[in-house]
Parts: structure tokens; sequence; C-alpha cells
């Protein structure tokens, strides 16, 4: 499996596309394998029916990550970003962020928040590789095991 990653990861057709309705069942699926506290079918739902840009990347037919991010009055808010376990460090997380940064940015976003689990190194190296800077911390924002996580607020102008 991992040979056919590294091949098809190389493919510069294999682009993200909308995400759909019937991505559901799999998006969330593939939510609850990666986080220890995921979002509901709802708030994907939610999200789509709001019209969040939302995407997903394919590998032969299997659903191998997604991205939401809104946006409006020139400010964007990624919202969640995920590719499956086995298929990381491919590049794969990076080119759905470009995707999601280059849709905002054609729709007049000029900057570009997150907030990130400082945790998560693997996630703030994607982010931190691809110029977004820590403007903050958020106290007891994510939920954890036994209480609350803070979370890193991170932002990237569009512009420069
Ligand atoms: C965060 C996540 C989306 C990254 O996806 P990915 O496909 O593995 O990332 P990429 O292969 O595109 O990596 C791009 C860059 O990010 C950094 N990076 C990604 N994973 C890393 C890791 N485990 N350790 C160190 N750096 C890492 C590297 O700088 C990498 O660049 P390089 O390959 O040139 O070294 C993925 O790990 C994931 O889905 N995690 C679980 C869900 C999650 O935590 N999402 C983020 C919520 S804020």
């Amino acid at each position: 499996m991992v040979a056919v990653v590294r091949e098809a990861a190389g493919i510069p057709q294999i682009l993200p596309r909308p995400m759909t309705e019937s991505d559901v069942p799999a998006v969330l699926a593939l939510e609850m394998s990666a986080y220890a506290f995921p979002w509901t079918e709802g708030i994907f739902r939610d999200c789509l029916r709001v019209g969040y840009y939302c995407c997903v990347l394919e590998i032969d037919y299997l659903l191998v990550g997604y991205g939401v991010i809104s946006s409006g009055a020139g400010e964007a808010h990624l919202l969640n970003l995920c590719v499956r376990e086995e298929f990381r460090c491919r590049g794969l997380g990076r080119r759905l962020l470009e995707h999601l940064l280059d849709l905002v940015s054609h729709s007049g976003a000029r900057i570009v928040f997150l907030e990130v689990r400082p945790a998560n190194t693997g996630a703030v190296r994607l982010y931190e590789s691809m110029y977004f800077q820590q403007i903050g911390m958020r106290r007891g924002y994510y939920q954890a095991e036994g209480g609350r996580e803070d979370a890193l607020v991170m932002r990237r102008d569009l512009t420069v």
C-alpha cells in the first residue's frame, strides 16, 4: 500500500475536489480515527450547508484527507485539516492546505487564522512551513483528557 501511495501522491492531477453530502460518512469515519475529540456528523453537514469551503482528497477512490475553511469579510479561518494516518508525511496535508488557501484567496480573503494544539508538532510545523505565524494563545480552547487544553492561534497574511 505504501508503494502505491508514494507513486500516487506524486501524480499532480490528484487534486482536492469539493466535499459533497455523500462524502460525509467517509469523512466522519476518518475524523473519528484521527481525533480524540472528533467533530460530529452534524458539524460537517452544517459546514456544507452554510457554504464553507470543504474539500476532500481521494486516491483510487479512497478518501485520504479533507479540509474545511470559512471565509468572509476579508478573513478566513481554517477549521479542519486531516490526512489518513497511513498517508501522512507525503505532502498531502500541504496540498490540501494550499488548495484551501487558493480558494479563499480568490474569494477575497487577505488574512487566515487557525487554532492548533501546541502538542500537535506535525501540524504546527506544517503551518509554520506555510508562513503561518503564532500570534497568541486561547486559554482552555480545546477539550482534553481530564480538562481543557490551550490553543496556539496562528495567522497568515495572504497579501505578501
Ligand atoms: C497535520 C496533518 C494534516 C499533516 O498532514 P501530512 O499530509 O502528514 O503533512 P505533509 O506531508 O503535507 O507535511 C508538510 C510539512 O508539515 C510538517 N510535518 C507534517 N507532519 C509532520 C510530523 N509528523 N513531524 C514533523 N513535521 C511534520 C513538515 O514540515 C512537512 O514538510 P516536509 O515534508 O517538507 O518535511 C496530519 O498529520 C493529520 O491529519 N493529523 C491529524 C489531524 C490533525 O491534527 N490536524 C490538524 C488540526 S490543527
